[in-house]
């Protein structure tokens, strides 16, 4: 056999036996050869295809594109090669690379064109879906409210999002080029150790530090590291700076907020201790000063009214004596109600039997005192505190309750002194008597509240409609 022979047979068993589509036409597009590639590919048999138009495999929206070909081939008698589209005997339109041969004779002169063929639709839908997956990837790094950068082992950056060119204020530019290390603190770069990072795949790390923006100046940032495979590294940065300063505004408030209370705590001290005073000044006023005038005023007339003898003047007297008695009387009984001086001269006990006597006679109410002894004098502040708590209550109870029963209790309890003062009333909804009384619509309540908080102690009232009210006012001392 000789060479010609011997190339023709290896040529025509490779057109066989070859995997991809090899298509033989001449100059006017007419199919000469079809091999059993090109059948799977279009779908057309060898026999029935033979002698028609390529056209049949080239999709409209393409005619154009391969005609220049051709007239190129005809023109430069060069391989091209494309990726294009073609479609098969189903209408099925296939991504594919080919390259068009042009064939010579002879003499050198172009006859016809074979094209090898191969079918890349999977290898487009798979870029395709890379593509989209990486868009996906993409975008939702984006959509992250932290910064987030992926980078490789060295730190030179591979993606990004926004956020993160906000935070370090550098440009899209400068952030391509950007190696990470020039901005994260130490013990990330620690982390980020080639040894380390093949180490800890897939492993996360959180640390608060600070991270450098263009400028050189720090922002406090909850740092995430989380390595990935092929040795990248996921960076994400949490800038804490705004919680930062909406933690320290918070505190500087609370601290200012504080510092009001207490100068109110203060002043309401002050303002109790001087109407204390005050009290005390005006009761002894009118004791000591008006009541010693009119008594001597009553001696006096006493004293007059045995030298008269006029019946009609003598008369006139007497009740002008009865007028100033009850005069007294009102005046002894205010200096009393204003600072009771049994209550400094013998102490709380005898105090509170005193006004509660006084107080629930008059009302017609059954009033009982239970105590138990306190064999510790107690501090004169804290008599006049459960005093002045024990005497509103009581007057509450005499204005508002219609209770027929009421009771207080004075004991001592492991280094507490309690107070009760209960009665079997009409009861109050304490929850809105204590909004009025914030409000401004009455100070009874908010006042024993306020007393009792100044020496350390505090007030619980309890009470329900038709069943009563008992007020428990607790004071801790040594
Ligand atoms: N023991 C009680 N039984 C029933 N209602 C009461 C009793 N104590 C208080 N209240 C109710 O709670 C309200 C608030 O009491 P608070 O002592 O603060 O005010 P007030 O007695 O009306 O006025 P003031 O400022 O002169 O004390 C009263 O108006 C009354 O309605
Ligand atoms: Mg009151």
């Amino acid at each position: 056999m000789d060479q010609k022979k011997k190339e023709i047979l290896k040529l025509s068993s490779l057109w066989e036996s070859v995997d991809d589509c090899l298509i033989e036409t001449d100059l006017k597009g007419t199919i000469l050869g079809w091999n059993p590639g090109a059948e799977k590919l279009y779908g057309y048999k060898s026999k029935a295809i033979i002698g028609k138009s390529i056209s049949i495999i080239i999709p409209s929206k393409r005619k154009d594109e391969f005609l220049k070909i051709i007239r190129n081939i005809r023109k430069e008698k060069k391989t091209y090669h494309i990726e294009t589209e073609r479609i098969d005997k189903n209408k099925v339109i296939k991504n594919v690379s080919t390259t068009l041969i042009p064939i010579k004779n002879e003499r050198g002169k172009l006859v016809g064109i074979t094209s090898i063929t191969r079918d890349i639709t999977q290898r487009i839908k798979l870029l395709k879906d890379l593509n989209e997956s990486e868009k996906r990837y993409k975008s939702l790094i984006e959509q992250q409210f932290d910064g987030v950068a992926l980078v490789d082992k060295s730190g030179n950056m591979l993606i990004w999002n926004s956020r993160l060119i906000e935070q370090l204020r550098f440009s899209k530019k400068e952030i391509e080029k950007l190696n990470i290390n020039k901005v994260i603190p130490d013990e990330v770069k620690k982390i980020m150790t080639p040894k380390n990072i093949s180490k800890n795949m897939y492993k996360s790390f959180h640390i608060s530090s600070n991270i450098m923006r263009k400028s050189g100046s720090l922002f406090p940032s909850e740092i995430s590291i989380r390595i990935l495979e092929n040795k990248m590294v996921m960076l994400i940065f949490r800038d804490i700076s705004e919680r930062r300063n909406a933690e320290e505004m918070q505190e500087k408030l609370i601290n200012k907020l504080v510092a009001a209370q207490n100068i109110l705590k203060n002043l309401s001290k002050q303002m109790i201790q001087v109407q204390e005073t005050e009290r005390r000044n005006i009761a002894r006023e009118l004791h000591d000063e008006i009541g010693q005038t009119l008594t001597a005023i009553k001696i006096d007339l006493i004293n007059i009214l045995t030298s008269i003898t006029s019946l009609e003047v003598r008369e006139k007297l007497k009740d002008t004596v009865k007028l100033v008695e009850n005069i007294l009387n009102n005046v002894r009984e205010m200096s009393l109600i204003l600072r009771p001086s049994i209550l400094d001269d013998l102490g709380l006990i005898p105090a509170v039997r005193w006004t509660l006597d006084r107080q629930t006679q008059r009302a017609n109410i059954n009033a009982k005192l239970t105590t138990s002894e306190i064999d510790k004098k107690l501090p004169h502040e804290l008599e006049i505190t459960c005093f002045r708590i024990i005497q509103e209550a009581v007057t509450n109870i005499i204005k508002h309750s219609q209770a027929e029963n009421m009771s207080v209790e004075i004991y001592v309890k492991q280094k507490e002194l309690h107070l009760i003062i209960s009665d079997d009333g009409i009861g109050f909804d304490v929850n809105s008597a204590r909004e009025n009384a914030i409000g401004g619509y009455s100070i009874g309540i908010l006042g024993m509240q306020e007393r009792a908080e100044l020496v350390g102690g505090w007030v619980d009232i309890w009470s329900k409609s038709k069943e009563g009210t008992r007020i428990h006012a607790i004071f801790p001392f040594k």
